[in-house]
């Protein structure tokens, strides 16, 4: 799509991410920006790009871009919403019942040799979900659609958000809107799904932990930030909760050293709770046609930074 109308430098390198100092080298020249969620692009790389008119994110996160500055200078901020919010719903409830029905553990038991003994009623047991409280900390897209695929479950959902929703409330009459504190400390699973921002970032820390129940799980596919790692470690190190299923990290990639690696009562994926063929060809067909709209002078469909339409009105710009 893009090179239908626009020249294209790609990071083709074995390098990848590209270094801060290649991508500013590369950016200088440039009208437009088709990122990852790897790579920061902050006032330093804006600065280096007096050509930017838009900042394309191939992700729905977008925490890695400085919003204001982009916004400041002109620049048109778009990222990919809607399009995985299956994809990742499905995973959270994989992992829910990767956690909690302990699919990792009991599959290391095989493959080292452990299952050594003949069917046993107390062997691997793990909590049931129907009839659980689970909980929700943000009520997006993702919140939504995983709690539309959990009630199914027959599970009663309690939820935090900025807002009350009453259009889910109203579809859904198994959810209950709560303060998160409350949904911390009556859930049996507790779900993440709010975008990394400043109110966010550490919102489940040692306080927050302690809160929940110590037969409770944590699930994180949001962002790592959200969570203090260190909280975390040591809320697992000692039993304030049962267990977590983490997609998401403070460090990515994780190093197979870290304190977490070390629970078996924690499943661990490497980010890839938006990884559906169909997600992943659906999020790169929306960061072009955002990106391409952009050039045209057109809105965009996913567009971050509405105020900018004051600061630079869309503008057609000379393609190929
Ligand atoms: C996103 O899009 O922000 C996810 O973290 C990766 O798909």
């Amino acid at each position: 799509m893009l090179r239908e109308c626009c020249e294209i430098e790609l990071h083709e390198s074995k390098e990848y991410p590209p270094s801060r100092e290649e991508l500013i080298k590369k950016i200088r020249d440039k009208d437009a920006l088709l990122c990852l969620l790897t790579d920061k692009i902050d006032a330093e790389v804006m600065d280096a790009a007096p050509n930017l008119k838009v900042i394309s994110t191939y992700s729905v996160g977008f925490d890695h871009i400085d919003i204001p500055e982009a916004t400041k200078r002109g620049i048109y901020v778009t990222h990919t919403p809607g399009v995985l919010t299956d994809a990742v719903a499905e995973f959270t409830v994989g992992l829910i019942l990767a956690v909690t029905r302990r699919i990792v553990e009991a599959d290391k038991i095989i493959r080292s040799g452990q299952w050594d003994k003949p069917w046993n009623p107390y062997f691997l047991t793990g909590p049931e979900l129907k009839g659980k409280t689970i909980g929700l900390i943000g009520l997006g897209r993702i919140g939504v659609a995983t709690a539309k695929r959990l009630s199914s479950f027959e599970v009663k959902i309690l939820y935090y958000d900025l807002e009350r929703r009453w259009d889910v409330e109203t579809v859904l009459p198994n959810m209950q809107f709560a303060d998160i504190d409350t949904v911390l400390s009556e859930s049996d699973i507790v779900s993440i799904h709010v975008p990394l921002t400043k109110d966010t970032y550490h919102l489940i820390n040692e306080e927050k932990l302690k809160k929940m129940k110590k037969t409770a799980y944590l699930i994180n596919t949001a962002r790592g930030p959200v969570v203090d790692t260190e909280a975390l470690v040591k809320a697992l190190r000692e039993g304030w909760i049962a267990g977590a299923a983490l997609d998401v990290f403070e460090q990515e990639p994780l190093p197979p050293t870290h304190p977490l690696t070390k629970f078996d009562n924690v499943v661990l994926a490497p980010h890839i709770a938006s990884a559906t063929i169909e997600a992943r060809q659906r999020m790169a067909e929306l960061a072009a046609r955002n990106l391409i709209a952009v050039l045209k002078g057109e809105m965009p469909p996913a567009l971050v930074n509405k105020e900018v339409l004051k600061i630079r009105p869309l503008e057609k710009v000379k393609m190929i």
